[in-house]
């Protein structure tokens, strides 16, 4: 079992919909089993609230359920428990390294550095465009699942 940990900075924009399509891509390779996904904020100011209307939306264009996403802070616990601690943006990964008092470790990294994109997923909280978000997750999704399927060398016979 690996698991993996979206973050952002208040958890109702970007790191739900990560979480939510993530989700969607293990459902359809049937690896809901094998491969475990959560997701949290970097703030504590939206814990407790459902994702932002703009995911829900964009999600629900794609058939894609945001069903028992609730927002919650990254807690230093959660640097045993996931495998994948991805940052939707550089201040994102400077924020999880200090919540968790770790500095340097190649667990945390930025989640477009996996893709051709190599940079921050812009914050539709402020830049209201959910479209270029998921668009940008999706490419991530793909990537960070290719990465883990050869950590854990399945390859492409699961897919
Ligand atoms: P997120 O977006 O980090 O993608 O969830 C934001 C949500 C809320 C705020 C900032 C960013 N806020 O300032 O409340």
């Amino acid at each position: 079992m690996k698991r993996v940990i979206f973050v952002c900075l208040g958890n109702i924009c970007r790191s739900p919909m990560a979480e939510a399509v993530f989700r969607d891509m293990l459902k359809k390779r049937g690896l809901e089993g094998k491969i475990e996904v959560d997701s949290a904020g970097t703030s504590s100011w939206h814990v407790g609230e459902p994702p932002h209307y703009g995911t829900v939306s964009k999600l629900r264009e794609h058939n894609i359920p945001t069903d028992g996403i609730i927002a919650r802070q990254l807690k230093k616990e959660d640097f045993e428990k996931f495998d994948y601690i991805v940052g939707m943006d550089e201040s994102n990964v400077r924020n999880i390294r200090r919540l968790l008092g770790q500095p340097d470790h190649p667990k945390i990294f930025r989640f477009l550095d996996l893709t051709e994109h190599k940079k921050d997923v812009p914050d539709p909280y402020y830049t209201g465009d959910f479209q270029e978000t998921y668009e940008l997750v999706t490419d991530g999704c793909e990537a960070l699942l290719n990465k883990i399927l050869e950590d854990m060398e399945i390859g492409d016979q699961t897919l």
